[in-house]
């Protein structure tokens, strides 16, 4: 399954991040900024009560996706999952938005080529995507099998996208991959059944009790979510928003994450963090980060004991407590520091 590369991702950090989330207990596992999923996806497998949260409908889209289990999904009407896949491979390509915005078409209004995908893929993503609506709506498939198959989309539209990791930018010459016809997968689905909820919103607004573990993992550079994944959100929505400019970039402004700011992100983890009602609170940060490891140390030692461990090269584990981190002379750190109130 192709799976988006997701900047932050802490695929890498599974085991060592759910190490210390620790056994499930009475309340919720809930991850504010749930990105791809994993933690969550890995806290619920642990056998968490789980909720998941992000500003961006094409995070909570794939975490939903990692989280319906076989039982959640039946496909009915189509004789099950891999029975609507083929269906949906073999559908005739049209051409739509996708292919107006998004290909080497430049067929649209400013007359601008996008070649995010090659001219066949962008129509098949168009036919798909309409396929996908029409059936929601006729209502032959569930909203968690619409979930499900428009997270497919996302993820193996992103196997042939061409693209340099994120689709902040499309590359000047189609790369191979996105030569490949585009083929919609079908994941396995979990076995296990998950207690799952998944809300997209401002970390602030999401629901937490004192019971409930939280996880914070916020963005941690300039680059904005909300621009650097355009167009798996576009998918996610299901929308055709009005695109200008030479990378066709939908409005997000309005989805701008104060994490991305220098000046703002000290500010607005500590608001974060003081309006939490929970008894456990992790934080995943970096050391090339906006706020300084000791920042937030600072900040996060104002509410709680703590307790922090470092992991080098995104993955080897150093050591507890590591009393500093210096950005400029350490390779590249990740830590996760623990608030118990
Ligand atoms: C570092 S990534 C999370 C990565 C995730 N843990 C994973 O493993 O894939 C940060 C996420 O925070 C989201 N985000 C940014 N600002 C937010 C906010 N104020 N509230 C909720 N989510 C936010 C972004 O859309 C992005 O998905």
């Amino acid at each position: 399954m192709g799976k988006v590369r997701y900047l932050g991702s802490k695929t890498r950090l599974v085991d060592q991040i759910t190490e210390k989330v620790g056994k499930p207990s009475d309340g919720r596992f809930i991850d504010l900024f749930c990105g791809t999923g994993s933690i969550a996806l890995a806290s619920g497998l642990q056998g968490w009560k789980v909720s998941a949260n992000d500003t961006l409908k094409a995070a909570t889209t794939l975490t939903s996706a990692k989280l319906i289990s076989a039982s959640d999904v039946h496909f009915q009407s189509f004789g099950g999952y891999y029975s609507i896949i083929k269906k949906l491979n073999a559908l005739t390509p049209h051409k739509g938005y996708f292919y107006s915005e998004y290909s080497g078409s430049a067929e649209n209004k400013e007359g601008k080529a996008r070649p995010y995908f090659s001219l066949s893929n962008a129509q098949k993503i168009d036919s798909i995507r309409a396929e996908i609506r029409n059936l929601y709506q006729e209502n032959k498939i569930t909203a968690n099998e619409r979930t499900l198959l428009i997270a497919d989309l996302i993820e193996s539209s992103n196997e042939v996208a061409s693209i340099a990791g994120t689709y902040g930018c499309f590359l000047k010459d189609l790369s191979s991959n996105a030569l490949k016809p585009i083929v919609l997968k079908a994941r396995p689905l979990q076995k296990r059944t998950i207690d799952w909820h998944v809300s997209q919103g401002d970390a602030l607004n999401a629901k937490v009790e004192k019971i409930d573990t939280v996880y914070i993992d916020p963005p941690y550079t300039k680059r904005q979510y909300a621009a650097y994944y355009h167009i798996p959100e576009t998918l996610a929505n299901d929308d055709e928003p009005l695109v200008s400019g030479i990378t066709g970039l939908r409005p997000w402004k309005s989805k701008a994450s104060d994490f991305c700011y220098k000046a703002k992100a000290p500010i607005a983890i500590e608001n974060l963090i003081k309006s939490l009602p929970s008894r456990k609170i992790l934080i995943s940060y970096s050391s090339a980060g906006h706020i300084s490891f000791q920042t937030l140390v600072e900040i996060a030692s104002k509410y709680g004991d703590t307790d922090v461990s470092t992991f080098e090269n995104f993955g080897k584990y150093i050591s507890s407590k590591k009393s500093s981190i210096n950005a400029k002379s350490d390779p590249l750190t990740e830590y996760l520091i623990e608030i118990n109130r």
